[in-house]
């Protein structure tokens, strides 16, 4: 089959209602390149190309027009099961990739089999300025390397408890924990194991309290030496501005140049697809 017969068979497989309800959710791509093909269609679709000798002229064909040629690229080079083939398959496809759709659906089965193989990739990847190269990486490192192959290497999380604990909900966690990022406390925090050498950059993730940083992460910067290290801020908010936030960390920090940040509002609660994407470009410019 060539590419316009493919699109053909894509066409003859739209449904509209479908492609409506792929449209909103995918707000990186207009809606008129949205043809309308479910998923579980597209991937036998591509279980049918996969074995056709011509299919190589379709996925040289880049960029596609259609939202639902990238979506059958993906599943196309998914199926490839040796390892440098599929590898270069994909890199020759990341840079096309618009959309966080097609981005989390390309998941080669081969990469499950040789993990550690795939991390050199990953590491550069994650290095690139395209926004959907980067989540995928990030993808690849969630899908292969959380669970038993885990290693602090790939990223550490280091969590700040206070010794008094602040009220965990209510009225009570408003008044003490705004009251006390307020008159900037510094409480005495829990003991925690970090080794600061290890590590070039640290990233600071905090809400907003009062429109300031929680007391913890000012306890955090006092006690440690963080001269020389690169920083980074991630805030998220119930709406609130985070720019007196990232000041306060800037001042704390004592830094004045461009620092990377994040701003997320009620991220837990309202998942949405821009959040990916700022979440993304955020890991982009780390
Ligand atoms: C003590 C306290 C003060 C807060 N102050 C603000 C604020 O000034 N501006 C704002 O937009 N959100 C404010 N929030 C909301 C949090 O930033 C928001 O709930 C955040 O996304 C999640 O934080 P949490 O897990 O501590 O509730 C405050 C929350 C608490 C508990």
């Amino acid at each position: 089959m060539n590419r316009d017969e493919i699109v053909a068979e894509l066409f003859r497989l739209r449904d509209k209602k479908y492609a409506a309800f792929q449209a909103k959710l995918i707000p990186t791509v207009e809606a008129e390149r949205i043809i309308g093909v479910r998923t579980p269609e597209l991937r036998s679709f591509a279980k049918r190309l996969f074995k056709d000798e011509d299919i190589v002229s379709f996925l040289e064909c880049l960029p596609h027009q259609y939202f639902d040629e990238n979506q059958l690229h993906a599943f196309v080079i998914s199926l490839e099961k040796d390892f440098y083939k599929c590898t270069a398959e994909v890199e020759a496809f990341l840079p096309f990739i618009d959309n966080w759709a097609t981005c989390d659906q390309l998941s080669p089965k081969v990469f499950k089999k040789e993990p550690e193989k795939l991390l050199p990739y990953i590491i550069t990847w994650i290095g690139s300025d395209k926004v959907y190269t980067v989540r995928f990486a990030i993808g690849m490192l969630m899908e292969h390397f959380l669970g038993e192959r885990f290693h602090s290497k790939y990223a550490d999380l280091l969590r700040l408890t206070p010794k008094k604990a602040y009220p965990e909900k209510g009225i009570r966690k408003y008044f003490f924990g705004g009251g006390s990022a307020v008159i900037k406390e510094a409480p005495e925090l829990e003991p925690y194991k970090v080794n600061l050498e290890q590590y070039r950059q640290i990233v600071f993730v905090t809400p907003v309290w009062a429109g300031t940083v929680t007391p913890p992460l000012r306890t955090f910067i006092q006690a440690e030496n963080l001269e020389g290290k690169h920083f980074a801020f991630a805030a998220c908010s119930l709406g609130g501005s985070p720019e007196k936030t990232f000041e306060a960390l800037r001042s704390l920090l004592g830094v004045t140049g461009d620092v990377p940040t994040l701003w997320l509002v009620e991220p837990k609660r309202k998942q949405k697809p821009e959040n990916e994407k700022a979440i993304g470009e955020f890991c982009g410019k780390l």
